[in-house]
């Protein structure tokens, strides 16, 4: 029960911070990362893969990094369309996945 009212809560302000494309240079994955993906990706709640945690990623159905941008792309099971995040480019989708999975056996291809 508590968990289902954190999530609702990290979804409600991540809806809220990822409406606008911040005043940086689009193509920064860190910053997408940050602002629209932290709050769910950060810490495992709920059973969602965690940044920087490569068991989980490892344990995905699938470890191909364009299936995992196309799902990032449509929504995913409880993962909003782009991941939330109405101002990524695909560049910065892909770059933020590559710092989801960093250390799991998803090989990242060159941008
Ligand atoms: C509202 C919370 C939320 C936000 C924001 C969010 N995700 Fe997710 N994400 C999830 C959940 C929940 C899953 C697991 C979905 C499932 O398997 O049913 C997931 C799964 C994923 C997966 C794995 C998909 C697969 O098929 O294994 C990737 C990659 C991913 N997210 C990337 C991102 C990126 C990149 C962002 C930021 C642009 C992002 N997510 C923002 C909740 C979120």
């Amino acid at each position: 029960m508590h968990r289902s009212i954190a999530l609702v809560a990290t979804i409600v302000a991540g809806a809220l911070a990822s409406c606008t494309r911040p005043n940086a240079a689009p193509g920064d994955g860190a910053e997408a990362f940050a602002l629209a993906c932290a709050h769910c990706h950060a810490s495992g709640l709920s059973g969602i893969p965690a940044a920087g945690v490569p068991e989980d990623w490892n344990a995905r159905e699938t470890r191909d990094f364009d299936v995992l941008l196309e799902r990032v792309i449509a929504g995913h099971g409880n993962m909003p369309p782009l991941g939330s995040c109405a101002w990524c480019s695909a560049s910065e989708l892909r770059a933020a996945i590559a710092i989801l999975v960093a250390g799991s056996e998803i090989e990242v291809p060159e941008p």
